[in-house]
């Protein structure tokens, strides 16, 4: 299995080890994160148990948390088994949705705080794409779990939610500081960024950052590397769904690209 890894933070010292976050791919396309420190580890969405499994015993780690952003089961799949592997886990879930996620063993809510590997954690409510979805953002890190409420130039499907509560969610995670990075679930930033390319006037400026977007997407996954994270910078620039006016806006544009097929 291929692993990226992606973001290593800056504050290694000899007596605490650098928080290290890697994006591995699993399924068609998803991305589980993986969160390590020294020999400890979490998982963010784990859809699947045992490549997971073998990674962290390749590198001798011990699973101590998984955190769940939504109840979908290409994000809760493996971690049944994981914790089987690992019973002392800890499983972070929305409280609010105990009966889709029975095996969590902290239930959060919006405005919670917990820890993990010594990372302060915030939980932010983003319901839309599911109505209990949560985020998990790392203030001091500048990271954000977003699950499948924000891709790269998109966001996901009005599964449960209504567009007041996705464009809510998308206004919540993009009012955070311009560098804080955006862990989106799935790689569909080139084929998002096709849609979004048809949709703008070719002599808008935007059309030039949406191809410039694409540029940068298509030499990354040329060379096998993920596009996530983003920024909030990079998704207030470029993606529609951010820059929609209100929620009627969303729901056009989230109409639209149900059905489109590029
Ligand atoms: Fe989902």
């Amino acid at each position: 299995m291929g692993v990226a890894a992606v973001r290593t933070l800056t504050m290694a010292s000899p007596q605490v080890p650098a928080l290290q976050i890697e994006a591995v791919p699993v399924l068609a396309d998803n991305y589980v994160f993986l969160l390590s420190r020294g020999q400890q580890a979490a998982l963010v969405d784990p859809a699947v148990a045992e490549p997971l499994i073998a990674l962290l015993e390749a590198r001798s780690l011990e699973l101590v948390a998984v955190l769940q952003t939504h109840h979908h089961a290409d994000h809760i799949g493996g971690t049944p088994a994981l914790l089987e592997r690992w019973p002392a886990c800890r499983v972070y879930a929305a409280a609010a949705d105990l009966e889709r996620i029975p095996f969590q063993s902290d239930g959060v809510a919006g405005g919670d705080q917990f820890t993990v590997l010594e990372q302060p954690v915030q939980v932010l409510a983003v319901p839309g794409h599911t109505r209990a979805h949560v985020a998990y953002h790392l203030p001091l890190s500048a990271d954000v779990f977003v699950g499948d409420t924000l891709f790269v130039a998109g966001c996901g499907r009005l599964f449960e939610g209504t567009p007041l509560q996705l464009w809510t969610a998308l206004q919540r995670l993009t009012a955070l500081p311009p560098e804080t990075r955006l862990w989106c679930a799935h790689e569909y930033s080139a084929a998002n960024l096709r849609w979004a390319i048809e949709q703008v006037p070719a002599a808008d400026p935007l059309a030039q950052a949406l191809k410039q977007r694409l540029a940068q997407v298509q030499q990354l996954r040329s060379r096998g590397l993920p596009s996530v994270p983003t920024t909030v910078a990079s998704e207030r620039a470029t993606n529609l769904f951010v820059q929609a006016q209100g929620p009627e806006q969303l729901a056009q544009l989230r109409g639209h690209k149900d059905t489109w097929r590029g």
